[in-house]
This record gives C-alpha cells, structure tokens and sequence, in this order.
C-alpha cells in the first residue's frame, strides 16, 4: 500500500512541476495543536502536503524546484532517541531520501538557512500564503531580499501564487488508487449507519449512536470520523452544524445523522434520517418522501459533460414543487423557486466535492460557468428540509423537523456510482429495518 502511494506521490510531483517549469513549490506540512494544557489534537497531516509526499509526521516541508538540483527536498524533524521514546517514532532525514524518494533532505532546524539557498534563482514561488505563520515570516524575508537583490542578479521571486490553482485541479478528479480509498472509507461509514439504523432505540442518547458509529468506523481502520459526527434528535436536527450530540431519543421524533470516516486521509459523508421509533408520523413521511425524491433526482444529474449546478438546480425544481403542494410555501413552485423562498427551509447547497477534504478542493466555476463533471470526480448529492420549531406559520406537526439525505457520487464513463448506495434510505427499507430491531430487541 505504502509503496504505490509513494510512487503516485512521485508522479503527483512530475505532473505538477511539468505545468510550472521555472517555478519553485513550498508545501508545509500540518502542526501538531495544542487541545489544553500538554494535550495536543490527534495529529492530521495536510492534504495537499500528503498528496505530494505521502509523508505523515508533524512540521515537514516539501520543496520542489523543477529544473534544478536537488528537485526534491524535504525538510523532516530529525532522529532524535529521546524525543521518539516520547513521542513516537521519525522517519529522519535518512529515510526521507531512502523511503519517501527526495533527492535531498535536512533538518527542519536548517530550514532557515537552506531555503534562500533553495529558492535563489526561483521566479515565481507557488506557495499558500496566510496559513503557516512561522513560514511566511521566512519567506516574507527571502521575498524582500530577492526585491533588494534582483536589479543586480536579473533573477529572484517575482510572483508568490497559490499552488492550489493547478494541484487543486489535480485532486479533483481522484486516480484509481484514490477511488480505492474512498471505497474503503464508504464501506466503514455504511458498517456505522447500518448498526445505528438497526439498534438505535427511544432513551438512548444521541452520543450512545455517536459511540456507536464511530466504533464501527474505527475496527475497519479508520483513524477518525472525516469530520465532526451530527447526531441530531428531534428539532436538533434543524441546527445544520449541530455537535453537542447529548440529547436523549425521543419515540416520536427523527433523528438525523451526518457521519463519515476518514481512511487512509479520504473522507466519506453520508446522512442519513429516521424514526426514533419504526414509523414515520404521515407529516415526516411526506417531508422525507419530498428530501428522498428530490435527492433521487439530483444524483441522477450526474454525468459526465453535465454541469455541477445541475443537481442542485434538479433538487431545487423538487423541493419547490413538493413545498407548495404540502402548504409549507405559497404561491407557484417557480416562484418560489425565483424569490428564493425556499431558503427559509432549504439554506445550503445540495453538493460539494468529497476527497482528502471533506469539503474538497477544486473549482465550482470556471471562467463564469458551473464546471462540468468529468470522470474521476466525486461529489456528495445532499439536499435537505429544515422546519424550524419556532414557526409558528407551519403547520404543527411539521415544526421542529429536520430531514437531510446525503451520498457520495462518483462520476464514470457512462454515468455515476453511488458509493454509499448500501445504506438503505427509502421509506419501506427504513421502516422495516427499524421494526425488525424493535421486534428483535423485545
Ligand atoms: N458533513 C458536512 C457536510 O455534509 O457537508
Ligand atoms: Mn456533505
Ligand atoms: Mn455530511
């Protein structure tokens, strides 16, 4: 696994510098964080960073310099006898030649020095300014110098751009070894909802599913969820963002759930929602039947040379359509659709790219227009109702219900592929798994 990663790793690298051949890139690594006090956050390497280097440890710095030796350089925290007793084992400098291919590495405390070294003939700097601070300042000096200098030597830095404009690109459409991972992380997601929806019960409480998703996540290899689990109740399930996740079930009542984990760094994000008892109530039925159908719609937009607008324009169409015939909205589904009324019920977007990021990287618009789908990219397909319990306007029963139905979409040759398909979401299905466990569980 590690060695096709790493030889990916070294064509990432041949690409991107291809398209940046009198360039240099600076890609950081994630730091560790402090949580409180000596704790830290469990460490998370940067995407980007491990994208190009399949380097997992703390600190790191990638440079490439195409065109001139060495082309790869690391900058890795030393090998240190106490400090890895400590706090675990390092790679070293030696092993970042040796294992992870550059063509030179060195401490990360001779940063300072090599770098102008490194970057002295470089014209134009690919590098993220604003998001690591020791770096910048690093930088800003070898900028000012090479502003100083320049009239003299006739070269130095001119340019600082955002590397994410071609590696962004680059991650978007996922290789097959890519494709593999997010297989990996939908089989561990899809085990987590399964279980929920089968053993969730009135009076447990939301962090009792929490627990249970993220287990399931965890013992298929997970290293953690790929993003912060929502286990929302009852109108808990109207906060999009919600995370408290400490409300006990409610027979009667829905409960929503946005959960995914990460494998090998991918990310998965499925929603799913359902009755806390084995039945939905006539009004959560016909709200659910509404998310359910516009989301059916939605996913079938995906195809290659489509527009990614077009799933989002489709479940827009259903929603609008679906409110005004259920009295939530008035007046014709086109305007509301045109007056945005929706909104009041329908606030985010119906997609997003999925990858290393759960929110990923890549465009949505390109030169004025929607991007369109092409083979290789994922997306989730997520659109949602969103009733808020203080509504007076509404219709009682409807007040407090939150519904959100949310798979991942890989686009294909022919089409697309649903890859959290197994996590069943219609109605019948839903129903019957939540009966059968009442039953099994009396
Ligand atoms: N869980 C974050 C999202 O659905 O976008
Ligand atoms: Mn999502
Ligand atoms: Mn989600």
């Amino acid at each position: 696994m590690r060695e096709r990663l790493l030889q990916l790793a070294a064509e990432r690298r041949a690409r991107l510098v291809a398209q940046a051949s009198t360039g240099a890139f600076l890609i950081p690594a994630a730091h560790v964080r402090v949580r409180n006090a000596d704790s830290d956050y469990a460490f998370r390497q940067d995407s980007d960073f491990y994208y190009l280097t399949g380097f997992e440890e703390p600190d790191a710095v990638c440079v490439l310099r195409p065109g001139q030796e060495p082309r790869y350089v690391l900058f890795v925290r030393p090998k240190d006898r106490e400090a890895e007793i400590w706090g675990g084992r390092r790679a070293g400098v030696e092993q970042a030649t040796e294992t992870y291919g550059a063509d030179a590495a060195y401490a990360l405390d001779e940063l300072g020095q090599r770098l102008p070294e490194l970057l002295r003939d470089v014209d134009v700097l690919y590098y993220a300014w604003g998001r690591d601070e020791k770096l910048d300042r690093e930088l800003e000096k070898i900028v000012i110098e090479h502003r100083r200098t320049r009239p003299r030597r006739g070269r130095g830095i001119v340019s600082v751009v955002d590397p994410g404009t071609l590696l962004h690109e680059m991650r978007l459409v996922k290789d097959p070894y890519e494709i593999e991972c997010m297989r990996a992380a939908a089989a561990a997601s899809v085990a987590g909802h399964l279980r929920v929806l089968r053993e969730t019960r009135p009076g447990m409480h939301e962090y009792t599913l929490e627990a249970m998703l993220e287990y399931e996540f965890r013992v298929r290899g997970a290293r953690a969820p790929a993003y912060g689990s929502i286990v929302g109740s009852g109108a808990n399930a109207t906060i999009l963002h919600y995370r408290d996740n400490r409300a006990p079930l409610v027979e009667g009542e829905l409960v929503l759930i946005d959960a995914g984990a990460e494998v090998e760094l991918y990310a998965c994000d499925i929603t799913r929602t359902f009755p806390v008892a084995s039945r939905f109530t006539p009004e959560q039925r016909a709200l659910y039947e509404l998310v359910l159908a516009a989301q059916t719609q939605a996913i079938a937009a995906v195809q290659p040379g489509a527009a990614f607008s077009a799933p989002h324009d489709r479940a827009l169409d259903v929603l609008c359509e679906g409110l005004v015939s259920l009295g939530l909205l008035e007046g014709s589904a086109e305007r509301v659709r045109e007056a945005g009324d929706y909104r009041r019920f329908y606030m985010h977007r119906t997609s997003h790219w999925l990858g290393l990021d759960v929110h990923d990287v890549g465009l949505y618009t390109v030169e004025g227009a929607s991007r369109s789908f092409a083979p290789g990219m994922v997306l989730t397909v997520e659109p949602g109702l969103y009733i808020g319990a203080e509504l007076e306007e509404v219709a009682a029963p409807f007040r407090g219900l939150g519904i959100r139905i949310e798979d991942d979409v890989l686009v294909t040759e022919s089409g697309h592929e649903v890859l959290t398909h197994e996590v069943p979401k219609a109605v019948e299905e839903i129903e019957a798994l939540r009966g059968a466990s009442a039953v099994s569980a009396s």
